[in-house]
């Protein structure tokens, strides 16, 4: 079987290692108790022994009547009734023997009597079979005694003592553990359950409102409670990231919509133009001139196709970025001397200066950089400073340095950004002037800045925008520099 929620297995490890601690604990309890208890019960034997052995050696031992008359009443507090006693010779005579005991006396095996030759006191438990003959049955414990006179072993002084009563103990403590301990793990599950539902619970809460947040309702969020616990920051961290998606399903939309709206207008100006040259019989020179606006719509879809697609490369990580040295001056030039032909149709003057190098004069900047794309970016620049610059009007560019990057300033003095428009110019299809008018002079489709942005970031610069409405606009691009080989840093 395998355990699938993180609640059981806490649950199956928490009774485990709690069951086993309690085992292991009760087990050593009832280990040392009963060692202990039978160390007690050998030392309490011993004691009555050593009594009778001080007796025997006594010069009254012969007085026999006398001394069993003492055994028979109790010696010591510890010798009691249950005591079964006997004074043996060596010869095997049995000098004095309990009462209490039936014929049978206690029994002496050879092992034993060797053994307490040798000085040693042994200690022997007795079985129900041995002990039938002897007392009717039951566990006893008995210690064999050696008395010595001289050095020489007289008489084997023996003291026995029911084990029952030690034994009902140990038994009444082992039933204690056995339904005990059980009892109590039973209980720490329980109590692990309960404990485990109530941590739980919230994440079940979580589980269950997540799976119905979907596609369809990106609107909802999970309840944050007050306190701040984990739950809580874990939940806050979900409706975050439900936030992000949301913005990224929202953002996906709008893309599609817009781009269908972009592409759509040209398409329905083209088939409008195309049905009227088509409804009646027309000169030459009309369908010419359908034929050029044609063209012009074909290839303003096109650009919107090309950008598209320049977009949906650069996010997927299709569009691969060479990094080569680039002489940004001299790309600059190529970009402004490839817009002024256009802007000059306007009197638009464009101006390019490199301004205070402060690696030398004669020292070039280079960059790493892809020099196609790069010039897109800035044709695409200056493209919109002639685009939304009045005629007669001048642009100007100007290359710094600083903090190891090359600086590029494109200013005009044309119609500005208002403040509501200007956080969103590089939002992709945003376009300031609301009349998206495709054509004329400022027809675009409001995706060459995000392109440009998406470019000069993944080429390690930024890109950003000052501009007042009316009075113009200044884009700055930074790119870092690539320094010459050999050159450090500082
Ligand atoms: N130099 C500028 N002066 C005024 N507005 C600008 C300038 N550059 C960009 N903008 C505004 O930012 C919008 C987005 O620019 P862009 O992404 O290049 O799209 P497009 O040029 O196709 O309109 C433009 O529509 C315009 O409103
Ligand atoms: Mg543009």
């Amino acid at each position: 079987m395998k355990i699938r929620t993180i609640r059981a297995k806490i649950i199956f490890l928490f009774v485990v290692i709690f069951g086993l601690t309690l085992s292991l604990f009760s087990g050593a309890l009832y280990y040392l108790y009963a060692r202990q208890s039978a160390q007690n019960f050998d030392l309490n034997l011993s004691n009555d022994a050593l009594a009778i052995v001080g007796m025997v050696k006594g010069d009254s031992f012969l007085e026999q009547e006398i001394i069993s008359g003492l055994i028979q009443q109790p010696l010591r507090p510890n010798l009691g009734t249950n005591r079964y006693v006997q004074v043996v010779s060596i010869t095997g005579n049995v000098i004095i023997r309990s009462s209490n005991m039936k014929e049978a006396g206690l029994p002496i095996t050879t092992d034993v009597l060797t053994l307490a030759l040798s000085h040693h006191q042994v200690f022997e438990t007795l079985d129900k079979r041995t002990t039938k003959a002897l007392i009717g049955g039951g566990r006893l414990r008995m210690v064999t005694y050696p008395v010595f006179d001289d050095l020489v072993p007289r008489y084997l002084v023996q003291v026995a003592a029911s084990t029952t009563s030690l034994d009902d103990n140990m038994f009444e403590l082992r039933l204690l553990l056995f339904i005990s301990v059980p009892l109590t793990i039973l209980a720490a599950a329980l109590g692990g359950l309960f404990l485990a539902k109530k941590a739980f619970d919230p994440i079940d809460r979580i589980i269950r409102t997540a799976q119905s947040i979907s596609a369809e309702h990106l609107d909802k969020r999970l309840d944050t409670g007050k306190v701040d616990d984990e739950v809580t920051r874990l939940s806050r961290t979900l409706n975050d990231m439900f936030d992000r998606i949301e913005e990224a399903f929202r953002l996906q939309k709008q893309f599609t919509a817009d781009a269908s709206h972009e592409l759509k207008t040209p398409l329905t100006i083209l088939l409008g133009e195309m049905e009227v040259a088509l409804a009646n019989p027309r000169t030459s020179e009309d369908y010419v001139g359908t034929l050029k606006s044609a063209v012009e719509e074909i290839r303003r879809i096109t650009k919107i196709v090309d950008e598209l697609l320049t977009i949906a490369r650069l996010e997927s990580g299709q569009l691969r970025l060479q990094k080569l040295p680039v002489r940004l001056d001299e790309l600059l030039l190529d970009a402004v001397s490839k817009t002024s032909a256009y802007a000059s149709k306007r009197s638009i003057s464009i101006s390019f200066e490199v301004r205070n190098q402060s690696n030398g004069d004669d020292e070039e900047i280079m960059i790493a950089g892809d020099e196609d794309k790069l010039l897109s970016v800035f044709i695409n620049l200056l493209d919109n400073a002639v685009k939304y610059s009045d005629d007669n009007s001048s642009i100007r560019v100007v290359q710094t340095t600083g903090n190891n990057s090359a600086i590029v300033e494109i200013s005009d003095n044309g119609v500005g950004i208002t403040k509501e428009d200007l956080p969103h110019v590089f939002d992709r299809f945003y376009r300031a002037d609301k009349s998206r008018s495709s054509a004329g002079n400022r027809s675009g489709t409001g995706l060459g800045l995000p392109i440009s942005k998406y470019l000069i970031e993944a080429l390690g610069g930024s890109i950003s925008i000052k501009s007042e409405a009316g009075a113009g606009t200044t884009v700055t691009v930074k790119l870092p520099i690539m320094l010459p080989a050999g050159t450090s840093s500082l």
